[in-house]
């Protein structure tokens, strides 16, 4: 069986390495907040771009979270988001008792930057974008709309790590980028992990502040605080994959290069980069009108497979009091029922894939 992934394989690229630090962080004495956490701000931040600063926070939803509420969004602001997408974004505002609204994604997946202007009212007070799947969202109209709009914009990295719009990294075009290290993503940890980056100092400082119980120093609170910490045992296993991301990076762009050569059936519709965009191939998502067809013919010929994500977030029951129905936001809801998620990790053997392409090809519906 092929996997659509394996997390242990990732491990034992640098499994050396990660066990030594491990070893060194559990000696060492000190587990939270320390030099691992100083040290991985600072690589991740420069890893990003110049005059970036990074805080490491406890999750991507709590990056997300602690990034608006140390913006000042509040009760009743609303904050355009894509009508696709994981429910962690829409979490990140309705914490802050912000209302999601939401808007179509375009041929990538991501927000539609023409049918931003149109959701615009008199409570907007932010945009915030998401990467989906890995890919850069083309960013020079939403960055133009939120500054005549005197829009914030925040950009959900969760998933694009290193994935860039023409030259500049995501998570540099607006207010804050948000990242998540959960160990599915590109850079993913061994457990729960997230970032805010900023070009802004200051408000890295605050979220800093925001993340250990409103603390400027010790034992002494100037606003009322979290406790939503990256510990040092994530920090510092971070600090090695991220050292390596670069032939991370290069392993899923060889995997995707194959699929996008190898792949040739009409019933497939492929992923498409936006000209001046990059991915960093989180996700290799295709289309195809019989999702579930297509999931049982595949696991039958031993390729796992997922849907990144059946449900579009207006249609969770749990966003419910928003008013949105099933025709609210079809585009949204037509990716859902046709996105499937092919084999992509950090490590692929050519047989394997080899075979997702072979039995892709011999899908006949
Ligand atoms: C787009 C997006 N936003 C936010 C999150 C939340 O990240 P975390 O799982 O670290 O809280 C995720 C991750 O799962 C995600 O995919």
């Amino acid at each position: 069986m092929v996997p659509v992934n394996e997390l242990a394989r990732g491990y034992r690229l640098y499994e050396k390495e990660y066990n030594d630090k491990a070893i060194s962080v559990l000696q060492s004495g000190w587990y939270i907040l320390g030099k691992e956490v100083e040290g991985f701000e600072k690589e991740f931040a420069e890893s990003l771009g110049d005059n970036c600063y990074c805080a490491g926070v406890d999750n991507g939803l709590n990056a997300i979270r602690l990034g608006l509420h140390a913006c000042g969004i509040t009760t009743g602001d609303e904050v355009i988001v894509q009508s696709n997408g994981y429910i962690a974004t829409m979490l990140g505002i309705t914490q802050n008792g912000g209302v999601p609204v939401f808007v179509e994604p375009d041929g990538y997946h991501n927000m539609d930057p023409d049918k931003i202007e149109a959701a615009i009212t008199d409570k907007t007070k932010a945009v915030l974008v998401t990467h989906l799947y890995g890919q850069a969202t083309r960013m020079e109209k939403i960055v133009e709309i939120c500054k005549k709009h005197n829009l914030m914009l925040f950009e959900d990295c969760a998933q694009s790590h290193f994935a860039s719009y023409r030259g500049t990294n995501t998570g540099l075009f607006g207010d804050a980028g948000f990242f998540s290290f959960y160990p599915t993503k590109n850079l993913g940890g061994f457990g729960d992990g997230g970032g805010v980056v900023s070009r802004n100092k200051e408000l890295i400082e605050r979220i800093k502040t925001y993340r250990n119980y409103g603390s400027d120093y010790k034992y002494h609170n100037i606003v009322l605080g979290f406790n939503s910490r990256l510990d040092e045992m994530q920090a510092g296993l971070l600090r090695i994959k991220l050292k390596h991301m670069p032939e991370l990076l290069a392993n899923r762009r060889k995997i995707a290069d194959a699929y996008l050569a190898g792949i040739k059936n009409p019933l497939i519709r492929l992923p498409e980069i936006v000209e001046g965009a990059t991915t960093n191939w989180y996700l290799f998502v295709i289309n195809t009108e019989d999702q579930a067809g297509f999931r049982k013919y595949m696991l039958d010929h031993g390729v796992q497979t997922d849907v990144h994500f059946p449900t579009p977030p207006f249609l969770q029951p749990a966003l419910s009091y928003l008013g949105h129905g099933e025709g609210s936001f079809p585009i949204a809801e037509k990716d859902c029922k046709t996105v499937v998620s092919l084999p992509m990790m950090d490590y692929m053997a050519d047989d394997e894939i080899e075979t997702v392409i072979r039995v892709v090809n011999a899908y006949e519906g």
